[in-house]
């Protein structure tokens, strides 16, 4: 099966390697938008043409399923992509349903980018699931910068992400979601101000699980060593994917180097 899998940019990565981890067997074509980068700060026309221009690409390459690995993109586009096109589309929105059901009491924070935060889609989740208004939103645009430039542990990130979250008081939280799928880089410095006790949900698993129903087929675990990549060649031969930034395929060793580089870090802090 050939599963297209788009971001804006590199925070899709985080769900194409958690399907490395539970559906190693799959074809995987991986689209991240590198020149519309951030969506986050785009309008929904900008975003919607975007998406669809992304799925076609998809589909002429033998896409036979697609996940829209940005919480941004299916907000806006979802809905539209499923009404043009008859293969399975999916989207991720951010998990505030297992926050709040695996919870009690305690706040819950989600973060995401302004878009995911002003669009209907997020509002009629908190709706239908968020009784005891528990959820706080924020939006943390600068993440994804930093996340594009790959720098995750700087000072300035640190700085960053602690003043976003200045306002409120942390011992009132149990857990952190993570609406964005870039922002899955960042979990130690998350751990530094949230401390262990608190949860960090992100929905790359649940997505993942949730293809897997949809398209049929078993989740089967890899062995954990095929998900730390040596070098590029491996990375390349093992994950059966071909990259593409804005539908340019990547091909050139430094830019193949740099996404092992990004799939390592995500192992590293898959479970943080
Ligand atoms: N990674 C995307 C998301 O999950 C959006 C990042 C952006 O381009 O602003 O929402």
């Amino acid at each position: 099966m050939k599963i297209g899998i788009f971001d804006s940019g590199i925070g899709g990565l985080s769900v194409l390697h958690e399907a490395y981890h539970y559906l190693p067997e799959q074809n995987y074509i991986f689209y991240a938008d590198t020149e519309h980068v951030p969506y986050g700060l785009k309008t929904p026309e900008q975003i919607l043409s975007y998406s669809i221009g992304i799925t076609e690409f998809l589909l002429e390459r033998g896409a036979e399923a697609i996940v829209v690995a940005c919480n941004t993109a299916t907000s806006v586009a979802i809905k539209e992509l499923r009404k043009r096109y008859s293969i399975p589309i999916l989207g991720m929105e951010p998990a505030v349903k297992p926050a709040v059901e695996g919870t009690d009491k305690k706040r819950i924070m989600v973060i995401a980018t302004p878009v995911t935060i002003r669009e209907d889609k997020l509002k009629d989740l908190l709706h239908r699931v968020d009784e005891h208004h528990r959820v706080d939103l924020l939006p943390m645009p600068r993440l994804v910068e930093f996340a594009e430039r790959a720098e995750f542990d700087s000072e300035e990130v640190l700085d960053y992400i602690k003043k976003q979250f200045e306002p409120y008081n942390m011992e009132e939280y149990c857990a952190l979601v993570l609406g964005c799928t870039h922002f899955n880089y960042f979990k130690p410095a998350y751990r530094q101000i949230f401390g262990d006790e608190t949860l960090l949900i992100d929905g790359n698993h649940g997505t993942v699980k949730h293809l897997a129903e949809v398209l049929g087929i078993e989740l089967s675990k890899a062995p954990d060593n095929v998900v730390i990549f040596d070098d590029v060649h491996k990375m390349l031969e093992q994950s059966k994917t071909e990259y593409f930034y804005s539908g340019k395929p990547i091909t050139s060793e430094t830019e193949l180097e740099h996404l092992k580089i990004l799939h390592n870090r995500l192992e590293n802090v898959r479970k943080k």
